[in-house]
């Protein structure tokens, strides 16, 4: 059966969600919205949805064929994707594989310095605290993720990261750091969830540095679609 877009679910800051006629899968749509410092700063970019939907589909594919389990089950449409429906774990996990952004901030350590092993770091994902920095004896200790669970989302975010750094070397960008979050399906099976774009990811040209991502965005740097656009011509071919 072909599933269809059925009631209205939820609206977040970039994505809307629907039901479908199986309660086992929902639709995300992409919208064209742009958001940070925790939706303080916002913006419209016509095209954006579509360029987020088409580049967070083709990386699951490309993290599936890597053997890592996420909600995806496929793209409908330009702005559509029917996921698993899962219950998402309050947790944002980041990994790092070179300084910069809030690590830099919060600790005031150089920018731009490739660290020897990347770095796990957790966020309690709550928009009124602001997301804030945690480590796993909260998650623990507040019953936000078993022991079991965050072993299993540690694994999963470093096979992530192994996968992706290595795909976007060879097109000549490097993986900076990204956030991913994970969910539960009603058997309690853990899995990647949410999208994976240059919303959640850094991305930098490997020659000339040039960010490719969000930070163009949040910073101001210009050509904001453009940066999306060239992720997504480069990952097409
Ligand atoms: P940060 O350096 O601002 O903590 O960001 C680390 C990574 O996480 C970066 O790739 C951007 C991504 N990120 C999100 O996806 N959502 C967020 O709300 C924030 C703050 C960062
Ligand atoms: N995702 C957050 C927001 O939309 C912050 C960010 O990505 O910078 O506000």
């Amino acid at each position: 059966m072909e599933l269809t877009k059925k009631d209205f679910i939820y609206e977040g800051k970039a994505k809307r969600l629907y039901t479908t006629e199986d309660p086992k899968y929902v639709i995300v749509e992409y919208k064209d919205s742009f958001t940070a410092f925790n939706g303080q700063k916002k913006a419209t970019m016509s095209g954006k949805g579509v360029l987020n939907n088409n580049i967070s589909s083709k990386l699951f594919k490309i993290l599936a064929d890597g053997g890592v389990e996420s909600h995806f089950v496929k793209q409908l449409d330009d702005t559509h994707q029917l996921v698993k429906r899962v219950k998402i774990v309050p947790l944002e996990v980041i990994i790092r594989n070179i300084t910069t952004g809030s690590l830099c901030k919060r600790l005031g350590v150089a920018e731009g310095i490739k660290l020897p092993r990347p770095l796990f770091e957790l966020s309690y994902k709550d928009d009124a605290l602001g997301d804030p920095f945690i480590i796993e004896d909260h998650a623990l200790l507040f019953g936000w993720a078993t022991k079991e669970e965050l072993d299993k989302i540690k694994e999963i975010s470093f096979r992530v990261n192994e996968i992706l750094r290595d795909y976007f070397a060879k097109k000549s960008v490097v993986l900076v750091d990204f956030k991913l979050e994970f969910g539960k399906d009603a058997d309690g099976n853990l899995m990647l969830a949410d999208e994976i774009s240059p919303d959640t990811c850094r991305f930098w040209d490997s020659s000339t540095g040039d960010h490719l991502d969000k930070d163009r965005f949040r910073k101001d740097l210009g050509d904001v679609l453009g940066a999306y656009e060239e992720i997504w011509k480069r990952i097409s071919e």
